[in-house]
């Protein structure tokens, strides 16, 4: 795709769509970020519940350690769930959930932070308290935000792992962030199957010291096997007085937490092997998310809002669980597979449930895409509004078939650009904003994109270069638990004093942007971030492999499909099976996401005379392209 291709195509938004938004005129709000950003900031956070007002909104004495709405005291869950059980929304909806296997669950605000409390007073009786991390591990199913939120609540500092991940992704993040409590399930139902994960756990725990408590939410019900003294069953733990703890009720007072203070830590992919956990906080997060969401998918009360993604990656975080109930919004949640038991699974939730505003990735539309247009036109999709798009950049084609057959030609689509480590959209439409397929269009209102040479010097309008953020904004990563100097060195090295994506992109004559890809060792499948790094070092720890090499190839579907070489320990046969062996080890480390698409065996791997492996020379021949400046080649 390339802008040439769609110039001219400009898709602009219904008139009742644009006067009935949030926000109708992008640059009048951009003008005042650009006069004065703190001001803002500073606006937008009053929309949120503080128990004590700031001194300052932006700290920018320690770049680029930056810190926002210092001396200010709030709670993330203060501003999601006791503000709004205070107040008309007690009653409204706060989650719908639908099980793959069709069992339906609702949540009003006040069950929600009923549930909620009963579950932080359980964590505050196993001794869980303020700065303490807790892992989570679960299935798409309601336990899961409702963990996120007891911790928070009590000012524990959560780690959700994601389910697709397994045993040795688990173990290293448990150890890197010293957790002590783990929090899962017994298994999940996908694609009509049962997954383990209690199992998963029960095999990486034999590698790790620190865990003394396990509690296990029953979904499946299949037998798993507890570890007494360790591992509790949720549901006997909510039943204990303990849960009801205070004054016989099911209260639980918030944590007042320093607006820096740390929320969460999300492990994701770099550039080494070790996987990084992105520190963000209670106040900052909140701002940022909050007003994000609320102008670009532009949330009405009565609207129901669906995003498909797991909580246990950025986008559930500050998109299923954090933003939509800091806007006392009513979403949605599924558990399964969107072709389960055929491909118009989703389609039909559109339709039962109602949904007005839809947000999904591109890889999820081109699988759909594949099955035809008869599947969505089967169901009555007129409650959609807006569309959402996230994770790799959405190629036209699809844009245009999600636009046309799911949006029936009237529902703008928020290709919205952003990161884990930028906790909040960044670059994306508001429902005001003329769109062009596969473009993410202009940088959110205070935020400060730029594309760089490899000098630091803005590029001429369609050249390729660098994705950089020039000015602080509230969601921002704070820095990497435990390693600030990578934190450093990672995002504000390349080009001193400006944040560095990791992205390549150009912008066009119209200030609008499109993303190319990574630049770096991260490879996208599927919209899932993993590090080359990472499968590399599942792949060498299995006896057989001496060295191994992976790399992303285009994938029709995927976006990005794990092709693998692998060089054998000298002496090793490998036998008929041997690739689909690895395939399956590899599974069984990191996850089933990180399986190998393709896993060759050569005798050697190109490297360059420091010994570094030339994995661009190998994409290069993989995909019969030229292989580029060979000069450091080792002979
Ligand atoms: O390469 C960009 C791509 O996803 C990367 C961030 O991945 P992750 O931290 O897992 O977060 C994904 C969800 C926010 C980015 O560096 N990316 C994300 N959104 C888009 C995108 N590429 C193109 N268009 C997007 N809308």
């Amino acid at each position: 795709m390339t802008v040439e291709q769609t110039a001219g195509e400009l898709y602009l938004p219904s008139v009742e769509i644009v006067n009935s938004a949030h926000i109708n005129n992008r640059d009048v709000l951009a003008n005042m970020a650009t006069q004065d950003l703190v001001k803002f900031w500073e606006e937008q956070a009053k929309e949120f519940d503080w128990f004590s007002p700031w001194d300052k909104v932006l700290d920018d004495s320690n770049p680029p350690f930056y810190k926002w709405f210092t001396g200010a005291t709030t709670n993330i869950v203060y501003n999601c769930l006791d503000r709004h059980v205070a107040s008309w929304r007690r009653n409204k909806l706060a989650l719908l959930w639908e099980g793959e296997n069709g069992e339906q669950r609702t949540y009003s605000y006040h069950a929600l932070n009923r549930e909620v409390c009963m579950f932080a007073n359980v964590l505050r009786s196993m001794g869980v308290k303020k700065g303490d991390r807790v892992t989570i591990y679960m299935g798409r199913i309601p336990e899961l935000p409702i963990a996120m939120l007891a911790c928070a609540k009590v000012g524990a500092v959560h780690s959700v792992i994601y389910g697709g991940f397994s045993v040795e992704a688990i173990h290293g993040r448990i150890d890197d962030s010293q957790s002590n409590v783990i929090i899962t399930c017994d298994g999940g139902f996908m694609n009509g199957k049962t997954i383990e994960l209690k199992a998963i756990v029960d095999e990486a725990l034999k590698r790790c010291a620190t865990v003394e408590h396990v509690i296990v939410v029953r979904r499946t019900g299949h037998e798993v096997s507890m570890e007494s003294g360790r591992d509790y069953w949720y549901h006997d733990l909510m039943g204990l007085p303990v849960a009801r703890s205070t004054g016989g009720g099911s209260r639980c007072e918030t944590e007042e937490m320093d607006a820096e203070d740390p929320l969460f830590l999300l492990y994701t992919s770099g550039t080494t092997g070790k996987p990084k956990a992105i520190l963000h906080t209670h106040g900052g997060y909140m701002v940022g998310v909050g007003t994000t969401l609320k102008w670009v998918f532009d949330l009405k009360e009565e609207d129901r809002y669906w995003c498909t993604a797991d909580p246990g990656w950025i986008t559930g975080h500050s998109y299923i669980v954090y933003g939509p109930l800091l806007l006392g919004a009513t979403s949605f949640m599924y558990e399964g597979a969107p072709t389960f038991p055929y491909p118009n699974r989703w389609w039909s939730l559109v339709e039962r449930y109602g949904i007005n505003v839809f947000y999904t990735a591109p890889t999820a539309i081109r699988g759909l895409m594949r099955f035809g247009d008869a599947w969505p036109n089967r169901h009555d999709l007129s409650s959609l509004r807006l569309l959402g798009s996230v994770g790799e950049p959405i190629n036209p084609e699809a844009w245009r078939w999600y636009y046309e057959v799911i949006g029936k030609s009237r529902c703008p689509i928020m290709d919205t650009w952003w990161q884990t480590e930028t906790g909040m959209f960044m670059i994306t439409p508001l429902p005001e904003t003329p769109l062009k397929p596969g473009s993410a269009t202009r940088a959110f209102p205070g935020v400060d994109a730029d594309i760089y040479d490899e000098n630091g010097r803005p590029v001429a309008p369609g050249e390729e270069g660098y994705l950089v953020l020039k000015s602080p904004w509230p969601a921002m990563l704070r820095t990497i638990y435990k390693d600030p100097e990578r934190y450093v060195s990672q995002y504000w090295s390349r080009f001193p004093g400006v944040y560095f994506t990791g992205d390549s992109a150009r912008k066009d004559k119209d200030g609008y942007f499109w993303i190319i890809g990574r630049v770096d060792d991260v490879i996208k499948v599927s919209g899932y971030r993993l590090g080359t790094a990472e499968i590399e070092s599942a792949l060498v720890s299995h006896p057989s492999v001496a060295e191994a090499a992976a790399i992303g190839m285009p994938h029709e579907i995927k976006g990005h499909a794990i092709h693998a070489y692998v060089m054998l320990r000298s002496g090793v046969e490998p036998g008929e099976d041997f690739e689909n062996e690895l395939k399956q080890y590899v599974a069984h480390e990191l996850g089933p996401i990180a399986k190998p698409e393709k896993i060759t065996v050569v005798p050697q791997l190109p490297k360059t005379r420091s010994g570094k492996i030339m994995r661009r020379v190998l994409k290069a021949r993989a995909q019969g392209l030229p292989e580029g400046d060979l000069s450091t080649l080792e002979e």
